[in-house]
């Protein structure tokens, strides 16, 4: 059901001083996406009449992380506090009735939970209604000072406690709804009274409170969706909890994950059923699996589009490449963007490729660097055979046709084109075009000599004879034994 008389409104200009980083902080990844876009992401599904972000540090790489969906941004700049920015937002909030305000901190807010306050909220009939958090160890945040069972009094931010209040555990998440007919007067009269000289917008519910006002607060049911990412223990807390998600959404879905606590996987990865992932994957980007895949222990997958049956062995990298049915990779594979692995085809052991189609059922089993190349179907690329496709100006491509055989630790100088069933001696150096159905053999002829290591094994060990007492002289000599 849309919202249309809601505005929601996400507070996103402050730095994140305790951090300690140059990087704002609703810029910070968890799960595999900004923090503010994770917060963006559980406003959708609320259908607010409009979404604004207010910005300031940064603001242009932080209206830039969120351009792709219909957000508004709005600029306060300086940031004078968390009720300055409400303020500097109120033209943008035209005529709605409501405002629900978030944190750009605080990213594994959910929807579900905003519908529930919004709904509280409205059956209360209340000028504001906090989202809540009780905390065994409250400090840091600002404190929610109930007047009665039902009703809030105030909230008091840290700096201001009395020795009682410091006892309080219910604290104040930054997640609210506001009646905005009676949050314009009431933050009009709040003065910046702290240390910070700033506009707290958590003043005004004690503006709201004395002036008879009823303001509520709701208790988030799990601790973890109304915390804010203060510091870089927080950030890798709340990512640990996004990746679970992701981890049982795929579980759910018919994937088996192994030792799934060590698994990364982003957000708009897919997986078919029946597959499996060993420990230490990392699934990243929009990579998808087709069904019963099997990615071996460390291997990264990233932007990787895999068919059906894809078996991709221990420790491999793909990156921005495309294997088709039933390819195998790895182990200690690496391919790079622009890879596409047809039907069948399979790509071994310490092989790199790059901007490489490998054509059906073709193999590179081991130790090959493939660039700027294309391998026919059923071709066989030896052991240690190289594509050079750079003269150190330009990049050259290497046509390899169907049914060729390269023989191991052959280089093929590119541009250069291998025709249809033909063969490469091992260890050749190709410059040229070898057609189709012959033999390309560009190496030195081989000679052996009859009887040369013998020899030389005779003469070797006549120079040894002769060497020998001389040795034991000097030795007799220098301990001055006789
Ligand atoms: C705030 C609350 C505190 C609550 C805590 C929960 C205030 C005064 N205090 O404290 O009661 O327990 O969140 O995490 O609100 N921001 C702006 N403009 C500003 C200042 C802040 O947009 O001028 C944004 C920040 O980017 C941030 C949010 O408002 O996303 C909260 O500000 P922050 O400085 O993190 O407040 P806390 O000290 O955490
Ligand atoms: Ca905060």
């Amino acid at each position: 059901m849309p919202n249309k008389d809601v505005v929601i409104v996400i507070l996103a200009a402050g730095k994140g001083t305790r951090l300690k980083s140059s990087l704002a902080k609703v810029l910070h990844p968890a799960g595999g996406r900004t923090l503010l876009e994770q917060v963006v992401l559980a406003c959708l599904p609320m259908k607010a009449k409009k979404l604004v972000a207010v910005v300031g540090h940064q603001a242009d790489q932080v209206r830039k992380a969120i351009e792709s969906y219909d957000v508004e941004t709005v600029l306060q700049q300086p940031q004078n506090g968390t009720g300055h920015a409400m303020l500097v937002a109120k033209r943008a909030l035209g005529s709605a009735k409501i405002a629900i305000i978030l944190p750009g901190d605080a990213p594994l807010i959910r929807a579900e939970i905003l519908k529930a306050l919004l709904a509280a909220h409205r059956a209360g009939n209340s000028a504001a209604t906090i989202l809540s958090v009780v905390l065994a160890d409250p400090r840091g945040y600002g404190r929610i000072v109930r007047k009665s069972e039902t009703q809030v009094g105030a909230i008091v931010e840290e700096s201001q406690l009395s020795p009682e209040q410091r006892e309080l555990n219910e604290i104040n998440s930054s997640i609210y709804c506001f009646t905005l007919g009676k949050l314009w007067p009431a933050l009009a009269k709040v003065k910046p009274n702290n240390r910070h000289r700033e506009i707290y917008l958590t003043d005004a519910i004690a503006v709201l409170a004395s002036g008879g006002e009823t303001v509520l607060a709701q208790i988030a049911p799990d601790a973890r969706e109304g915390l804010g990412c203060n510091t870089r223990a927080d950030l890798a807390e709340v990512d640990r909890v996004f990746r679970e998600r992701k981890r049982d959404e795929l579980m759910a879905a018919g994937v088996t994950i192994q030792l799934p606590e060590t698994v990364l996987i982003d957000p708009e990865v897919t997986a078919g059923e029946d597959c499996t992932l060993e420990p230490g994957v990392a699934l990243l980007g929009k990579s998808r699996l087709g069904a019963r895949c099997r990615i071996g222990a460390g291997s990264v997958l990233h932007d990787a589009q895999l068919g059906n049956d894809v078996e991709v062995r221990v420790h491999s990298l793909v990156e921005a490449s495309r294997l088709d049915n039933g390819t195998i990779v790895g182990p200690f594979a690496r391919l790079r963007t622009g890879t596409h692995l047809k039907a069948g085809a399979r790509v071994g052991n310490f092989v790199e490729t790059k901007k490489a189609v490998v054509g059906e059922g073709a193999k590179v089993p081991h130790l090959s660097y493939v660039g700027d190349a294309k391998i026919g179907s059923k071709a066989n690329i030896g052991a240690g055979t190289i594509t050079c496709n750079y003269d150190g100006v330009n990049k050259h491509q290497t046509t390899i046709g169907d049914k060729v055989f390269i023989g191991s630790d052959s280089v093929l100088v590119a541009p250069v084109r291998i025709g249809n069933g033909a063969y490469v001696a091992a260890g050749s150096t190709i410059t040229e075009n070898v057609p189709a159905d012959a033999l390309g053999i560009a190496r030195g002829r081989q000679a052996n000599k009859k009887g040369w290591a013998a020899k030389r094994r005779r003469e070797l060990a006549a120079d040894k004879a002769q060497a020998k007492p001389a040795r034991r002289r000097v030795r007799k000599a220098k301990t001055g034994r006789r």
